[in-house]
């Protein structure tokens, strides 16, 4: 009996689908076009044998507050920490609520639990995926002290209004802006309506670190005093004497070196994802996936996320996978029937939107580094996909 052909060569006389890969995140671009600079930034600091925050660190909350408009930026180890620094540092407390949205990171309610207070959902407007503003006034009752809107995907949450209802009852409001640096609403970069906001650096956000970082924006100078303070062990005016309870949370000296060089291309490179996200919005119009709504009046969507609704998301998912393109649901399963939040006694059924929005949801390769023929090659598979 012939032996059959090795497999190899059997599917060189098949006819092959031509392919690209186009993956979701490549942090590896970033540093190839940065290497010269990163690489120096980095040596600086290793021989320069100061690793705990320094001028780099220091530069680098100088470059943000001015980036962002704010009075004071505080850096610290992670988005997470800036949550939690910044509303400890407005003084959020045991039995106090905070106003969130279930359809966020964990993060954003563990800051919440953490600070011995209690998160209060409110459902997302499911057209921007955003706290919906006409149930906020619903959901406030006389232990609300905080509101924490969450500029999901890199869209400014409807902050004018938020405001109003905040001021009107006196309560703050601490903006999760951990997906949204360069992000603008009315010419406003977040950060500008909150008592503070809390930005990350993680990797794969559109200013990442070569690790964990965040920061605490504010212009308020009590906030921003306790913030530094928190941020080591609750240490203020003197070495070991201590004001508050703090945390372990300065931002490595190498992370603000690499954070810097990053941020000078930071405009550009949001430019760059705009550029990839109306590609996908010409080349999926008219098909079943639904494309981002942005309220481009008021809006310039930095796109962290370029997040499509589709009816059979699973099955486009997968055939994504197939097809080599890269995507992920942002988020799957929503934080209100988390099981190790049950203890907040929300079931299935309490917030429709948000959980509409974890079936329906699927995010897109949008990031700077991606080429145009990647972008349309990845629409191009989403639009066929019935
Ligand atoms: C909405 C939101 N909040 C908070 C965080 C926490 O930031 P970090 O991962 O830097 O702790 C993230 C990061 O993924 C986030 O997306």
């Amino acid at each position: 009996m012939a032996r059959s052909a090795p497999q190899e060569s059997v599917s060189c006389h098949l006819p092959r689908e031509v392919g690209l890969n186009v993956p979701l995140v490549d942090l590896k671009a970033q540093h190839t076009e940065l290497k010269a600079e990163l690489d120096a930034a980095v040596l600086e600091v290793i021989s320069g044998g100061m690793y705990t925050p320094s001028k780099h660190v220091a530069a680098f909350e100088e470059e943000v507050a001015a980036f962002c408009g704010a009075k004071h930026a505080i850096a610290c180890n992670s988005g997470t920490d800036a949550l939690k620094i910044g509303l400890q540092a407005m003084g959020i407390k045991h039995g106090d609520e905070v106003i969130t949205t279930p359809f966020t990171f964990v993060a954003t309610i563990e800051a919440i639990i953490q600070n011995y207070a209690t998160p209060v959902f409110v459902d997302i407007d499911p057209r921007t995926f955003n706290l919906d503003v006409s149930r906020l006034e619903a959901a406030i009752t006389p232990k609300t002290k905080a509101i924490i809107p969450i500029h999901l995907f890199g869209q400014i949450a409807e902050m004018e209004q938020i405001m109003d209802m905040a001021n009107a009852h006196g309560i703050q409001v601490l903006e999760d802006a951990a997906q949204a640096i360069g992000s603008t609403r009315n010419g406003h970069a977040c950060g500008y309506w909150g008592k503070a906001a809390a930005l990350s650096f993680f990797p794969t956000k559109n200013l990442g670190a070569a690790g964990d970082a965040g920061m605490v924006l504010t212009d308020d100078d009590e906030i921003a005093y306790r913030s530094r303070s928190l941020r080591v062990h609750g240490m203020a005016k003197e070495p070991y004497l201590y004001e508050d309870i703090g945390h372990t949370s300065r931002l490595d000296e190498i992370q603000g070196a690499i954070l810097r060089v990053k941020l000078r291309k930071l405009l550009a490179w949001n430019e760059l994802r705009r550029r990839n996200a109306s590609i996908y919005d010409d080349l999926l119009a008219g098909s079943a996936a639904q494309i981002p709504f942005v309220a481009s009046e008021t809006t310039c969507h930095p796109y962290h996320q370029y997040t499509v609704r589709h009816p059979d998301r699973d099955g486009l998912m997968a055939h994504l996978k197939e097809k080599s393109v890269g995507c992920a649901i942002y988020y799957p399963v929503s934080l209100h029937v988390q099981p190790v939040y049950a203890f907040l006694g929300h079931g299935e059924g309490s917030f429709p939107e948000t959980e509409r929005a974890c079936r329906e949801v699927l995010s897109l390769p949008i990031q700077a580094h991606l080429s145009e023929e990647q972008v349309r090659y990845a629409a191009g598979i989403v639009a066929a996909f019935e």
